[in-house]
C-alpha cells in the first residue's frame, strides 16, 4: 500500500483471489503497508495414531498433526469445544498419552463419569475424580502442588528460571466437560464448592505456566457464563471441533475468529488457534485420527502410567 486510492481495495480481495486461484483462503493478515493473503497448495497431513514401542518424549514439543506442534511451556493451557460426538474426548485421550510420554503428572476430572472416569483403575483414586467433592479435592491438590513449587523456586531463586530449571516435570489437569461440573451447583452448599473450585482453576490458568502446572478443559459449549473472556484468552491453544455457530466461534476465538467460513465435514476436524504461532486467526485443523481397531488406548496408556499413580 502506498497511500493512494486503491489501498482500501487491497484489503478486500478475498473473494476475487479465491476465485482466481480456485483455492480456499487460509488466512488474511492486514499489516500497515500490505495485506497478505495466504493459500495452501499442499494439504497438511492428519496424524494417524498407531501403536508404538514404548518411548518417552524428552522434548517439550508434541506433534498434534496437520502441521501443528504444541509446546505447553510456550503456549500453556488448552481449551477444546464442540458438540456431542465431535471428538473432544478422543483428542483429549490422545493428549493424555502424549503428556504421560513427557513424564507429566496427570489429574483427571470427569464429572460425566465416562471415558476419563473409567481410568481410575489405572491411575488410582488420588488422581481421578468424578464427583463434585472429589473434583474439588483434585483441583486443590494441583493448586497446592503449584504453590509448593513456587515456594521452592523462590527459596532456590534463579533469575529467569522456570519449573524445568528446578527439575520439575509438568502437571496436567484434564477436565472433561466443565459445563457438567458447573451444572451441579443447584443448592447453596454445592454452589460454594463449584465457585471455590472455579477460583482455583483460575489461579492455575493465570499462574501455572512458570510452575509447570497446566490445564486442559473441554466443553460442549463455551460461553461467558462458564468461562470469562479474560480467562479464555489465557488458553494459548484453543480448538473448536465439528460445526460451531458463528456465535460459538466468537466465544472461543474472539478477535481471532476467521472472516471466512470453513466447512467442517470430517470427524474430529475443526478450527485451531495457537497463540504465538504467527497466525492471527484460527485455521482449519484435523485432530489426530485414532482407529480403535489398530490402536488400543488402554494398552498404550499402560505403557506410561507411572508406578506411584497406583498407590
Ligand atoms: N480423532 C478421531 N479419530 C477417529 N474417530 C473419531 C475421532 N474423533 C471422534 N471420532 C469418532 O466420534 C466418536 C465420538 O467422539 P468423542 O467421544 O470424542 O466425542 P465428544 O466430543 O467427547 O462427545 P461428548 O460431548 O458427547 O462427550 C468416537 O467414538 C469416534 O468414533
Ligand atoms: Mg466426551
Amino acid at each position: 500500500m502506498s497511500g493512494n486510492y486503491f489501498d482500501n481495495k487491497i484489503q478486500h480481495l478475498d473473494v476475487e483471489l479465491q476465485g482466481l486461484l480456485d483455492l480456499p483462503m487460509v488466512e488474511k493478515i492486514i499489516c500497515h503497508n500490505a495485506t497478505e493473503y495466504n493459500f495452501r497448495i499442499n494439504k497438511p497431513q492428519r496424524l494417524n495414531v498407531t501403536s508404538q514401542e514404548k518411548a518417552y518424549n524428552n522434548s517439550n514439543e508434541i506433534n498434534i498433526g496437520y502441521g501443528v506442534t504444541y509446546n505447553p511451556t510456550k503456549s500453556p493451557h488448552i481449551l477444546i469445544s464442540g458438540g456431542t460426538g465431535s471428538g473432544k474426548s478422543m483428542f483429549m485421550s490422545f493428549l493424555l498419552i502424549e503428556f504421560l510420554k513427557q513424564k507429566s503428572t496427570t489429574y483427571l476430572c470427569d464429572p460425566k463419569n465416562s471415558d476419563l472416569g473409567s481410568l481410575s483403575n489405572y491411575f488410582g483414586d488420588k488422581y481421578v475424580a468424578t464427583t463434585p467433592n472429589n473434583i474439588a479435592r483434585v483441583i486443590r491438590l494441583a493448586v497446592d502442588e503449584m504453590k509448593s513449587r513456587y515456594d521452592y523456586m523462590n527459596e532456590n531463586f534463579i533469575y529467569g528460571s522456570n519449573f524445568e530449571t528446578h527439575g520439575f516435570k509438568p502437571v496436567w489437569i484434564l477436565f472433561d466437560e466443565i459445563g457438567a461440573f458447573q451444572a451441579y451447583g443447584t443448592d447453596k452448599k454445592s454452589k460454594e464448592i463449584i465457585n471455590e473450585t472455579m477460583d482455583r482453576i483460575k489461579q492455575i490458568i493465570l499462574l501455572g505456566r512458570q510452575a509447570g502446572c497446566f490445564i486442559l478443559i473441554t466443553g460442549q459449549q463455551i460461553n461467558a457464563n462458564n468461562l470469562s473472556t479474560e480467562l479464555r484468552d489465557n488458553f494459548s491453544l484453543r480448538v473448536s471441533l465439528g460445526f460451531n455457530s458463528s456465535e460459538g466461534l466468537r466465544m472461543m476465538f474472539g478477535s481471532a475468529t476467521p472472516d471466512v467460513t470453513i466447512p467442517i465435514e470430517v470427524k474430529g476436524a475443526g478450527l485451531l488457534y495457537l497463540h504465538g504461532n504467527g497466525k492471527e486467526q484460527a485455521h482449519y485443523y484435523e485432530s489426530p485420527y485414532i482407529d480403535s481397531e489398530q490402536f488400543n488406548f488402554i494398552e498404550e496408556l499402560k505403557k506410561y502410567i507411572p508406578e506411584q499413580s497406583r498407590e
